[in-house]
């Protein structure tokens, strides 16, 4: 099997990971709940994840990150805390659902959105914002690259338009965080929401969001803290404010095991590793005369994703073939993120998605491109 589905959620992980839920799940009591061996156990663990992670992003400090489920989890905390009816926002036309679903029910509410548009490599039309302003603007809302086409996002012009307009700027990182280097503080950013199961190498079921100090987010869920059980409200200090009820200790010990992996990588050559991984692909398939590849494949930074059509094939098609004949893995379809498909004008037939990571090989890609090829002569 050839897995080219990373940007989905990564399958190999380092043993780090698996051992450390294995511990977790024989040994980690409920964190916060209580003052003997197993509970203080599960707290450190829960606090190592939250540090490990504070340090990969330059967070200021650990109780800045508030663990949840996934991205999406965090999105809808992030989007619905912050949000109110009459105000407007800005996001792009490249978000995934995980951020449009949050924002078109605030639109239902009240509140007024603005797509940035993309040209016909799918880059961002930044030179739009300007435009875009009104009044009531309260918030940027951009995702750190396209799981589409892998197009990245500009974060540093990103953040300066939403500082010179005093604006919120939430960024999606579920397909950056981990697999590009972030320094929350320098960047300016308000709200980061990442999930654990992509580059962060941890398991699914774990994500989260990093929360600028001094920003306070309205929590989604409200409930059991293990603090100030006779207050009928829920505490408002972070971490505690956003998670409400037992977290999953076994999945952050995992993702502690992931981060603390990449911490003593160096996530720029692992990066580099995975960019040079599709463009060896890329360059293997950009020249077959039926294959259209999607994005702009020289924009850096991008994620490390490739995708294409063969002809007018539907993209499931194609998927279940690669994965029936070739056993290679790829992802096909709308990928969520409907208005990506529309601008690229594919909400028919989808794209045939292939992403990479640093543990794939060359061998990888170059046979993953051959059997692109086969299939172009066939179909
Ligand atoms: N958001 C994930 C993807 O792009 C699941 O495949």
């Amino acid at each position: 099997m050839i897995y080219l589905d990373n940007a989905a959620t990564t399958l190999c992980k380092p043993p780090q990971v698996e051992k450390a839920m294995l511990d977790a799940l024989r040994t980690a009591g409920n964190p916060g709940r209580g003052a003997h061996e197993p509970t203080l156990h599960a707290s450190r663990l829960v606090y190592a994840a939250r540090e490990a992670v504070a340090e990969l992003l330059h967070a200021p400090d650990p109780s800045c990150i508030a663990f949840a489920a996934n991205a999406t989890e965090a999105l809808n905390i992030a989007l619905a805390g912050l949000l109110a009816p009459g105000d407007h926002v800005i996001t792009t036309v490249c978000e995934h659902n995980s951020v449009l679903r949050p924002l078109y029910r605030l639109e239902e509410q009240g509140a007024e959105l603005s797509f940035t548009p993309v040209d016909e490599k799918a880059r961002l039309q930044y030179d739009q914002w300007e435009k875009l302003l009104r009044p009531n603007t309260r918030a940027l809302v951009v995702t750190g690259a396209s799981n589409v086409t892998g197009n990245g996002t500009d974060l540093q012009k990103a953040a300066q338009f939403a500082h010179r307009h005093g604006l919120l700027f939430v960024v999606d990182g579920a397909q950056t965080a981990g697999a590009q280097t972030m320094d929350v503080q320098q960047l300016g950013v308000d709200v980061l929401c990442f999930t654990g199961h992509k580059a962060l190498l941890g398991p699914q079921g774990t994500g989260g969001l990093y929360l600028r100090p001094g920003l306070s987010v309205a929590p989604l869920l409200v409930g059991g803290s293990g603090v100030h059980s006779f207050d009928r409200h829920h505490p408002t200090q972070m971490p505690t404010a956003l998670e409400a009820g037992t977290l999953n200790v076994p999945g952050l010990a995992g993702l502690c095991a992931g981060v603390q992996w990449l911490l003593e990588q160096d996530v720029r050559q692992l990066a580099q590793r995975e960019a040079e991984l599709a463009a060896l692909f890329y360059g293997q398939v950009q020249d077959i005369p039926a294959v259209k590849v999607y994005g702009d494949m020289t924009m850096i930074p991008r994620a490390p994703i490739v995708s294409l059509n063969i002809g007018t094939e539907d993209s499931a098609r194609v998927a279940d073939i690669l994965w029936e004949e070739y056993g290679i893995c790829v992802r096909a379809g709308a990928h969520c993120a409907p208005r990506m498909h529309q601008a690229l004008g594919t909400e028919a037939q989808g794209v045939v998605r292939f992403s990479f990571s640093h543990f794939n090989t060359e061998e990888d890609a170059l046979c993953a491109a051959k059997a692109v090829r086969e299939l172009a002569q066939e179909i």
